[in-house]
């Protein structure tokens, strides 16, 4: 048996009957951001959406891959979910003392661990009615992180979804975040490879059925730098500028890729 440190691991690949574990706990991923997009509204609590994760997850016997993590941290994440309001990139603590207002804009990112199998998926939502130009921040985060999926092809490679999703977000004005990347993802929540969401076509990894991994653009207004609050995990953008993301956990099939945290019947279109 070759020996093979932690750091040696190659890209996470699944096998069928991982995947249908995957699914499995995709779907729930999904139908939970489903029950928090009608909730939210002016005047509730980024703290009332984590109980709500909180309790559906116990409900549906699985655990919150956030809380705690990582594990033996001197700051461990405190919650079930993560919240991102505004100028919060990602990482964001849900609270009882944030109160949403009228034209916030928040990504909420949830991640159960069903079976052992992790579902990683956010949104971003707008809070009452929002700027057009906020509007337009957070539609095009959403067509860079489909426009970064529909990219993935076996034979493609790793930087054909940074090119992606890079071309069209600061073909829009927008920046990109680089200090934070998809990832590897299935039993384990973080692993091999790194996913930027900036790149050049043709390089890095190449993909191959079975490999697994999360695309999650974080798309800036302004600058792309952000910083770590003294709270260890609250990412904000260092200009304070607006930044949204849309996450979803996907595999490399045969003839393309399959989006795992969305339910059967509701396929993203992914014409480019
Ligand atoms: N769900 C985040 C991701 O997309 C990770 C959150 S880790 C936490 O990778 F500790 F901040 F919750
Ligand atoms: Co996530
Ligand atoms: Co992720």
């Amino acid at each position: 048996m070759p020996r093979r440190g932690k750091a040696r691991k190659g890209p996470v690949r699944l096998t069928p009957e991982d995947l249908e574990k995957m699914r499995e706990v995709g779907a729930f991923a999904c139908s939970l951001l489903d029950e928090i997009e009608q909730m939210i509204e002016p005047g509730i609590t980024t703290g009332a959406i984590d109980d709500l994760v909180d309790a559906r997850t116990q409900k549906r016997g699985a655990i919150s891959a956030t809380l705690g993590y990582p594990k033996g941290s001197a700051h461990p994440f405190p919650k079930h979910c993560c919240t991102s309001v505004n100028n919060v990139v990602c990482h964001g603590i849900p609270s009882h003392n944030h109160v949403l207002r009228d034209g916030d804009i928040i990504n909420v990112d949830v991640t159960p661990k069903l079976d052992g199998y992790h579902g990683d998926t956010s949104r971003t939502f707008m809070v009452g009615g929002v700027d057009p130009e906020v509007r337009r921040l957070v539609e095009d985060t959403f067509e860079s992180m489909r426009r970064g999926i529909a990219a993935v092809k076996p034979g493609g490679h790793v930087g054909d979804i940074g090119h992606a999703i890079q071309t069209f977000a600061e073909g829009r004005g927008h920046s990109v975040v680089r200090q934070f990347a998809g990832h590897g993802i299935g039993k384990i929540f973080h692993g091999p490879p790194t996913i930027s969401h900036v790149g050049s076509p043709g390089s890095g990894e190449m993909f191959v059925p079975g490999m697994t991994f999360t695309v999650e653009p974080m798309i800036n207004m302004g600058d792309w730098r952000c910083q770590i609050l003294g709270d260890h995990w609250t990412v904000v953008t260092i200009d304070r500028s607006l930044s949204a993301q849309f996450e979803h956990t996907i595999t490399v099939t045969e003839d393309g890729v399959e989006i795992l945290t969305l339910p059967e019947g509701r396929e993203l279109d992914l014409t480019v």
